[in-house]
């Protein structure tokens, strides 16, 4: 299967970097443009280039595919979606005339990104849209270095008119999607601004909050339930669960709207919940919950409520263990250059040795655990090399092994590869 993929991995495709796309018959051009709200939206299918480059912080990033049988095979590919060095998703659309949309909330470590479009030998990836929405390091703290957030639902109750709510009504740019009015909800909303508690960790947007539901009767609980949906890089995916409540209604003196929040029949905060007026405020599980085909979330009044459970909006999301560990930086500066100088025409995209079943072909790299990934041999016999020998290869300090035209030579003896310059480069 790697050496299947690996032959078949062809397009893995950098956001922030003018790249090409093997496979595809052609360079994708990636238009980036970072507009004054801080948010870089890449259209992809515009043509020239530009890159920014973001500095190791938290971002919303969502990618949307519209297949639209573009390409007259009446057949959507499926392929993989990589985030930096880490697996996101399987891209697998079902319709071609209805876009999919993938969006994650990861910690970026480095100064760029690279969202990769790994071809798994199931047809020629594409993209339609990439966004990046920049987000204060402390909303969704269950984010962090090791582990992303991928967005399985993000719903908004209450509200009937089919609208998605996103930016300005979010300034995070979250699109959240109404949930249609079950039967036994009743809707309730209000005018007023709903605001956010200080240190709030989602910033739920007031047009979201100002909508909810209640059962409609006000002795049954509120429950909703969600599949897990294991995959073969993640066969017990961990869920996050936020739910985002806040009173709507002026209550009266004696009325009280109190409940309990389980899951699967586990009790969430120890004790009932009162969610304040106008005020928004979430019941979260920080440590992801595993091991369930199912999951129900049941919202109870507890025995001194007056009024039945109320649910604004909520957001579940799938964990995604993440690995900053990447190829040494000057190992990556030393490449990058020496990709540059000789236009090297191998499909050297993304990270040079991470993953390792995507390292770049002709490379050899060395996994220490105890320090980061770096480059140890390099083949460049295929490349039709020409040109004198960079001073690059100097910056590849764990270089041993240099094959230029099938001639080895040690590294640490450059000079030897100096007949390899005037023969072959
Ligand atoms: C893609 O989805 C279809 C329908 O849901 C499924 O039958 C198929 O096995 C999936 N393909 C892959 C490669 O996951
Ligand atoms: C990320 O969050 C998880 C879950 O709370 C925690 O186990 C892990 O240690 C955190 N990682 C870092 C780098 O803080
Ligand atoms: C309301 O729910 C309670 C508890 O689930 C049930 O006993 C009662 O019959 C329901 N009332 C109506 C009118 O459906
Ligand atoms: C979730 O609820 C459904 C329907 O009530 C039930 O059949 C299922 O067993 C529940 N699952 C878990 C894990 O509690
Ligand atoms: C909450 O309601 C559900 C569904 O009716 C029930 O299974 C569960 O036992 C209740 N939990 C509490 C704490 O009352
Ligand atoms: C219900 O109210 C009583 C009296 O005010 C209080 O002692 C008790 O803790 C309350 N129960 C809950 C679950 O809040
Ligand atoms: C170097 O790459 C060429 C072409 O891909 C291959 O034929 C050759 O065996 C490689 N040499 C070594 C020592 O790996
Ligand atoms: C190769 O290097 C020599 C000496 O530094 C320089 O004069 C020459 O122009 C270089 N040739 C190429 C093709 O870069």
């Amino acid at each position: 299967m790697d050496g299947q993929r690996r032959r078949a991995m062809a397009a893995r495709w950098l956001l922030l970097l003018l790249l090409g796309v093997a496979d595809c018959g052609g360079i994708l051009h990636v238009h980036g443009q970072v507009d004054n709200l801080g948010f870089i939206n890449l259209d992809c299918g515009l043509p020239e280039s530009a890159a920014g480059y973001v500095a190791g912080l938290k971002y919303l990033i969502r990618a949307k595919f519209w297949y639209g049988n573009y390409d007259g095979l009446d057949r959507a590919p499926v392929f993989d979606l990589h985030v930096g060095v880490n697996y996101w998703t399987t891209v697998n659309i079902s319709n071609a005339n209805t876009p999919v949309i993938y969006e994650i909330i990861t910690v970026v470590p480095g100064e760029s990104v690279q969202v990769c479009l790994v071809n798994t030998g199931s047809g020629t990836p594409f993209i339609s849209a990439l966004d990046l929405r920049p987000l204060k390091n402390g909303l969704y703290p269950m984010a962090n270095a090791t582990q992303g957030l991928v967005l399985h639902t993000r719903a908004n109750f209450g509200r009937d008119d089919g609208v998605i709510l996103r930016y300005p009504d979010d300034p995070h740019d979250r699109f959240w999607i109404p949930m249609s009015k079950r039967a036994e909800w009743t809707e309730v909303s209000t005018d007023k601004k709903v605001q956010n508690i200080d240190d709030d960790s989602f910033d739920a947007p007031s047009a979201v909050m100002q909508t909810a539901i209640t059962p409609v009767n006000s002795s049954s609980p509120v429950v909703f339930s969600w599949d897990a949906e294991p995959s073969t890089s993640n066969p017990d995916p961990g869920y996050v669960c936020i739910l985002h409540f806040s009173e709507l209604q002026p209550l009266p003196v004696n009325a009280v709207r109190q409940f309990y929040v389980t899951l699967n029949g586990q009790l969430w905060l120890g004790k009932g919940f009162t969610p304040q007026y106008l005020y928004t405020n979430a019941v979260f599980n920080s440590i992801p919950n595993h091991g369930y085909h199912q999951y129900n979330v049941s919202l109870n009044a507890t025995a001194n409520s007056t009024l039945p459970p109320i649910l604004n909006a909520l957001e579940i999301f799938s964990v995604l263990p993440t690995t900053g560990i990447t190829t040494a930086t000057q190992d990556v500066s030393a490449i990058a250059a020496i990709r540059g100088k000789y236009q090297v025409k191998k499909n050297w995209m993304g990270d040079p040795c991470v993953p390792k079943n995507f390292a770049w072909k002709g490379l050899g790299c060395s996994y220490a655990v105890s320090s980061p990934p770096s480059v140890t041999a390099l083949n460049l016999s295929s490349s039709g090399l020409s040109g004198n020998l960079s001073s690059s290869f100097a910056g590849l300090k764990g270089l041993q092994y240099l094959i230029c035209h099938a001639i080895i030579s040690r590294a640490q003896f450059l000079t030897p590869c100096r007949s390899c310059r005037r023969s072959h480069f």
